[in-house]
């Protein structure tokens, strides 16, 4: 077998890992939370997750993948048996995996959604399109599974495509191109907004620090949502650290990922509410933001043909950058398994998720059920089953196996040595983190989101 492929740098691996935590979370949910539960505060709140559960997680993640050099699966076991503990512990990568699969099929259909707008907004047919008009265009997409199916199939042909070249041919080269762009559309689009009373509205709306909007259902929020933007749990990260250059510092790695996601979380914010504010518009969340409200307010300014298409272009770059981090684990995985080359296992893998993402398709038409869910009526059938399976009980399920296994099962010897920088106070800070903190944090998530408190 031929050399395990490697990133050509760090900035590779930071670029790589920008992409895959960078994505429609930080763009619709991010920006909708920051309104909801008081603005600055909630930021405060936020900021303060990310140090303490966020990025010790992340730096637990890539460790243990760069010490493996393995996918999730053979890589917790290949561990675990090292340091004497339970070769059960694959489950844990292998229930990684299961995630991906179930995450990546709603990417692809949001995905859809989103190149579907990018016609049309570039088009001019949502040019001076109503608040009903938008909705009821949206509804018509959403159940129209022809259409959706054809851009469903575009997007994992692109990401098959993509994994199947390999590390540095496929992945680096497109996260070279795909972060580049995000940042500078981000950018554009601010400088849009720049100077106009709307900006300003909307940095007054951000920045009014209302700590009593704060509640405990704010906190936990803040909490999910830095686990959640930081892809965490799932393999993904673990994969990229596998590839990661020995002598590439994982602290200042995974703290430039975490600054980075941050800064564009807080970019969308300033970018999206002023075009929403000034049509006079109010901040609403997920889909109904992106799909409904943007497309009237875009349809109401001038220039809102680029600037909508800008922005469309921007969530289908998140979109994909993260894609491709959700379909490596699985791929990695089936190439080290000595089954297949990396070319078939792409195909292997993008066929599951085009099959899976069949369902999610038809999920609002012709196969859509209802059911409940932590006292909440879900009418999204295999697409919302698929939401709540991955974010709100694989996810946290897999935060709590990495933040155990790295702070109970390998020993503290073998983590300060993968981490670098030796057991000095930093490195006790990280360690009490991950074996007291990081796991209660994730278990209080994972109470939060099947309705426990
Ligand atoms: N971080 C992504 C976002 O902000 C969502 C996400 C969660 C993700 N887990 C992931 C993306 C794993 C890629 C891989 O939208």
């Amino acid at each position: 077998m031929s050399a395990r492929e490697q990133w050509s740098s760090r900035t590779a691996f930071v670029l790589a890992a920008v992409g895959a935590t960078v994505g429609i979370g930080n763009i619709w949910r991010f920006p909708y939370l920051v309104g909801e539960y008081g603005g600055a505060a909630f930021i405060l709140v936020y900021l303060g997750c990310l140090a303490v559960f966020g990025l010790p997680l992340m730096i637990a993640e890539v460790a243990i993948g760069r010490r493996s050099r393995l996918n999730p699966v053979h890589g917790f076991r290949y561990l675990a048996t090292e340091t004497s503990g339970s070769p059960a512990w694959l489950l844990a990568g292998l229930m990684g995996i299961v995630a991906t699969l179930c995450i990546l099929p709603l990417y692809s259909v949001v995905a859809g959604w989103t190149m579907a707008y990018l016609v049309r907004t570039a088009s001019g047919i949502l040019v001076g399109v109503t608040g009903d008009g938008a909705r009821s265009i949206f509804n018509a997409l959403i159940s129209d599974p022809e259409k959706l199916f054809g851009w469903h199939t575009l997007f994992i042909v692109s990401l098959t495509l993509v994994a199947a070249r390999g590390v540095r041919q496929g992945l680096e080269r497109a996260v070279r191109v795909l972060v580049p762009g995000l940042f500078l559309i981000l950018l554009s689009l601010l400088a849009y907004s720049w100077g106009g009373d709307a900006l300003q509205r909307a940095l007054d709306f951000m920045l009014a620090a209302d700590f009593e909007a704060v509640t405990m259902a704010g906190m936990l929020a803040a909490m999910s949502q830095a686990f959640f933007t930081l892809s965490l749990g799932m393999g993904a990260l673990m994969i990229y650290g596998s590839y990661l250059p020995g002598d590439a510092s994982i602290i200042r790695s995974t703290a430039s990922v975490v600054l980075i996601d941050t800064l564009m979380a807080i970019m969308a914010v300033l970018a999206v509410f002023p075009i929403v504010f000034s049509s006079g518009l109010s901040v609403a969340e997920g889909p109904g933001l992106v799909f409904q409200t943007l497309p009237v307010a875009f349809g109401r300014m001038g220039g809102g043909m680029i600037l909508g298409s800008a922005f469309f272009l921007l969530l289908l770059f998140a979109a994909w950058s993260s894609g491709l981090s959700l379909m490596e684990p699985a791929v990695a995985w089936l190439v080290e398994s000595g089954v297949l080359g990396r070319g078939w296992a792409a195909v292997v893998v993008g066929l599951i998720v085009w099959l899976l993402g069949i369902g999610v398709v038809m999920s609002f038409s012709a196969w859509s059920f209802e059911f409940t869910f932590a006292d909440e009526v879900r009418t999204g059938g295999l697409f919302d089953v698929l939401d709540i399976l991955s974010a709100s009980i694989l996810l946290p399920l897999g935060g709590l196996a990495v933040a155990l296994f790295a702070g109970r099962t390998l020993s503290r010897k073998l983590m300060a040595e993968e981490i670098g920088g030796g057991e000095g106070l930093g490195f006790w800070v990280w360690y009490g983190l991950i074996k007291y903190v990081v796991p209660v944090g994730v278990v209080v998530i994972l109470l939060r989101a099947v309705g426990g408190i």
